[in-house]
């Protein structure tokens, strides 16, 4: 009896004096023993210090020693790392070139055991015994691992079937798996469907990317949870991309991965070009390269013929992923083929040859002087002159002069210009050939007006002559301004001679 309350005594005093070495909120409850949850390949830290208080006085003499209790291979304890006062450390095999303590620990007190990267094994009850002086000081943490699976393996491609399962070392039945994504609850619906731990996404996309967090709710009512962050392989840009391009111009259709291939660890990478034409596939060329993510295609010419679907399929380890693109070309199709004669009615027309229906049209007269930009647009009185400037057909109802040199039509859709073809319009004098500019519409109005004025100068200059010659007759000069207004003609014809002999 008296033994009894002997022991009793003593271990009360023992856990008094234990809990005194650990920091507050490292002792869970009433047992020295704590918990630590961490998924299968990342990283876990088993914690053990040692109080400030004791630190302050932490002798020479200090060592850990690490050991693990069971777990499913081993029943016997056995040694994980240690590390003596001199600061050596010794650790075994299976977990030896995964475990740490920080080099400083001798002098920090952190004594904390760092697990990287965790295995599905490694779970089970861990301990730490820290000698200082000719006291000691221990540790009891229990390492939970939870398992992420991804079948089929990474690296994940779109629109593969992929399932997500968790899996924990919980011992407790599992009664609830829920699902986040990028921190919202994703329901069960048809693009996602969750089944004992297990989420299905028939189809990945792109947009399925980001992290991942299952919470698993056991019988005991404990909940836990693992983070995953998942990259999809699969192509930049929009889904069914559609490369504009006029037509005799060059053409890259893009073919870009989200990933360089190497982020997966996968070596061998290749691209296959193919046209998909009358149902069979035509080879476009084959690259290799894993240093690369982007293997465009690359017509060095367009014609109408071109257009149509390619496809790049790039094989990525084992698997292959396909993107189509469509390259669309723009022609401008002249009412008028040739050389345009002037006062002519011309229409242009521009098109592609595959509309995706959100495409409009702007048609710009560049300007051709050599100090202006190429791309500027046509000045307002150009554009007045013509109705149609928007939509796909433009219409100069009489072709003149200025209406020479570049048009061009660009395509527009939601996201900005797609592309633009041009169209170089000449003229062929059909009234007046040589030259052509001289006797057109501000330089004729001109020269009338010299002449007009000349005219007036001499008339003047004439009647002036009179009145000086004939100071005695004033009548004289009244009967020619009467006879003027009637006889136009006369006075035309003298007026011409006046021209002819004053002038
Ligand atoms: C103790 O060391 C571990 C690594 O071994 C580290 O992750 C942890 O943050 C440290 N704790 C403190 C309180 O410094
Ligand atoms: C889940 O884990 C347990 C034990 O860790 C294991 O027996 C079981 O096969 C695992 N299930 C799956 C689907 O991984
Ligand atoms: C592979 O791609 C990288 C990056 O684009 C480039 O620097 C390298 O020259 C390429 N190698 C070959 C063999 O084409």
């Amino acid at each position: 009896m008296r033994s009894v309350s002997l022991v009793l005594f003593l271990s009360l005093i023992l856990l008094a004096f234990n809990a005194g070495h650990i920091l507050p909120g490292v002792a869970e409850g009433k047992s020295r023993e704590q918990k630590v949850w961490a998924r299968a390949g990342s990283s876990a830290v088993l914690p053990c210090h040692l109080s400030p208080r004791k630190m302050k006085q932490l002798p020479e003499k200090t060592s850990v020693l690490w050991k693990r209790h069971g777990g499913s291979a081993h029943q016997e304890p056995h040694m994980v790392l240690e590390m003596d006062s001199s600061g050596l450390r010794k650790t075994a095999l299976p977990m030896r070139p995964r475990v740490s303590v920080q080099h400083s620990a001798l002098r920090n007190g952190n004594f904390s055991l760092r697990i990287h990267p965790v295995r599905r094994e490694d779970a089970g009850l861990y301990e730490a015994q820290v000698a200082y002086n000719m006291e000691s000081h221990s540790c009891q943490v229990e390492l939970g691992v939870i398992t992420v699976t991804l079948s089929p393996p990474s690296p994940v491609v779109e629109n593969e079937p992929l399932l997500l399962s968790c899996n924990s070392s919980h011992w407790a039945n599992l009664l609830e798996t829920r699902w986040f994504h990028n921190g919202r609850l994703v329901p069960t619906s048809r693009t996602f469907c969750s089944l004992h731990g297990t989420l299905s996404i028939p189809r990945p996309a792109m947009s399925d990317a980001g992290s991942w967090r299952c919470q698993l709710r056991y019988s005991n009512n404990e909940i836990v949870s693992a983070m995953y962050n998942l990259k999809i392989l699969g192509f930049d840009g929009p889904t069914n991309p559609v490369v504009y391009a006029a037509a005799g111009s060059a053409a890259d259709l893009p073919c870009t991965l989200s990933y360089l291939p190497s982020a997966f660890g996968v070596k061998m990478v290749t691209a296959h070009w193919s046209r998909l034409a009358g149902g069979r596939l035509q080879d476009r060329g084959t690259s290799q390269n894993s240093s690369s993510r982007s293997f465009p295609f690359r017509l060095p010419a367009v014609g109408p013929g071109d257009a149509g679907q390619y496809r790049c399929a790039v094989s990525v380890g084992s698997k292959t992923i396909r993107r189509d693109v469509t390259l669309s070309v723009i022609t401008v199709t002249p009412s008028i083929q040739g050389p345009v004669s002037e006062g002519s009615r011309l229409l242009l027309i521009c098109s592609i040859t595959h509309p995706q229906g959100h495409e409009f049209f702007q048609w710009k007269h560049l300007n051709s002087a050599p100090t202006n930009s190429k791309l500027a647009v046509a000045t307002s009185h150009h554009l007045d002159g013509h109705r149609s400037q928007i939509g796909p057909t433009m219409e100069i109802p009489q072709v003149s002069q200025k209406d020479t040199g570049t048009w061009e039509c660009s395509v527009y859709g939601p996201e900005g210009r797609l592309g633009a073809a041009e169209y170089g319009l000449q003229i062929t004098g059909a009234q007046v050939s040589n030259p052509p500019t001289i006797f057109s519409g501000q330089v004729t109005f001109g020269l009338m007006l010299t002449l007009f004025f000349l005219l007036t100068v001499c008339v003047l200059a004439l009647a002036l002559r009179k009145r000086a010659r004939s100071p005695a007759f004033p009548g004289l000069e009244g009967m020619v301004a009467v006879t003027v207004p009637r006889k136009k003609e006369m006075e035309e014809n003298q007026k011409e001679k006046i021209q002819q002999t004053e002038c």
